[in-house]
């Protein structure tokens, strides 16, 4: 995907702070894990902005080779991703085969699991969120992948981490996993009040009360593109909340932002988290988890097409 608007600008100089601050790496253990596309551009922000170096050639430095590994899945932007930085560590893979799918009993092994203990992992995706139905369960595979990072960080000695995660906006799902996720987000508002208030002026009060009361009427997809994203501004965090309770991690959400969904600039969502080794995950998981998912929706904000990072109205 071409994708340099502003916007995206925006994004990667977040992103390139989070990796600045990061704490240090091992040899086997990298600083940045990426998709990184076949123009590698967050590679290339890192460059920029020398937390990563490169020779007169261009070509990563040796002592700073190790730090960053890209997964690409498609082989013309493996083999471009390739050529563009010499001495980058690029697996043509797909992430979840990395990771052994969501299989609960497969994990990976050796430099694969060193490889997902990255400080910083970016899941920079094209795509959107994916929700499917499962022996009548509803499943998140791309939450399944961060629940299986969460805990390969947390193997041996725990690091925290960074996540940050991309999600094109749109809602894509079938009848019966939209009606599964109105249930599931009606559910949160009936145990937290608070969240729910914090909802319904993200979302506006009929969007609120049609998944309040899981209304068959209502089509998520067919609402706008920003009220789309607002949903799965809320939706998003929540899950991985609700997932990773009581694993051990807090989960702190730094930025839960949208932008684009004009013109024929593709609707997004990205957010920061930080996970954070925390005793209370499982002494206070319950009050971990509310704590965690009111500040998920806390400071919601959207870049505009400048590139300008404001609140969200
Ligand atoms: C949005 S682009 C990355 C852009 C880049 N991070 C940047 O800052 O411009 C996402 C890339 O990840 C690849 N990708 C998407 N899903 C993937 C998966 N599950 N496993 C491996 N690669 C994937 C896509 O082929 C695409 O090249």
């Amino acid at each position: 995907m071409a994708d340099d608007r502003p916007e995206k600008q925006a994004m990667r100089k977040i992103w390139v702070e989070r990796v600045a601050e990061a704490s240090a790496p091992t040899a086997e253990e990298p600083l940045f894990l990426t998709l990184a596309g076949a123009d590698g551009r967050d590679v290339q922000a890192l460059v920029d902005a020398k937390v990563i170096g490169v020779t007169e050639t261009g070509a990563i430095l040796a002592e700073d080779a190790t730090k960053v590994v890209a997964v690409e899945a498609r082989e013309e932007a493996f083999l471009k991703l390739s050529s563009r930085f010499n001495g980058l560590r690029v697996l043509q893979s797909r992430i979840e085969d990395l990771l052994k799918q969501d299989h609960p009993f497969n994990w990976p092994t050796g430099s694969h699991l060193d490889l997902f203990r990255a400080r910083v992992v970016n899941f920079d995706f094209d795509g959107p969120l994916e929700v499917t139905v499962r022996d009548n369960q509803l499943v998140f595979p791309q939450i399944t992948w961060i629940k299986k990072i969460a805990a390969i960080h947390a193997h041996k000695t725990q690091i925290d981490w960074c996540l940050l995660l991309t999600f094109q906006g749109q809602i894509q799902w079938s009848t019966e996993v939209e009606s599964g996720v109105m249930r599931l987000l009606a559910d949160n508002f009936q145990r937290s009040g608070e969240f729910s208030e914090i909802v319904e002026g993200l979302v506006g009060s009929d969007t609120f009360g049609g998944i309040r009361d899981c209304n068959d009427d209502l089509s998520l997809s067919d609402l706008s593109y920003e009220i789309q994203q607002r949903i799965l501004m809320a939706l998003i965090p929540k899950k991985i909340c609700r997932e990773l309770n009581g694993s051990g991690w807090n989960i702190v959400t730094r930025m839960n932002v949208r932008y684009g969904g004009t013109g024929t600039h593709a609707p997004m969502v990205s957010f920061v988290f930080d996970f954070e080794w925390d005793e209370r995950s499982t002494t206070e998981p319950d009050a971990i988890y509310i704590e965690s998912l009111l500040n998920s929706v806390a400071e919601p904000c959207q870049i505009d097409a400048r590139g300008s990072v404001e609140p969200l109205a």
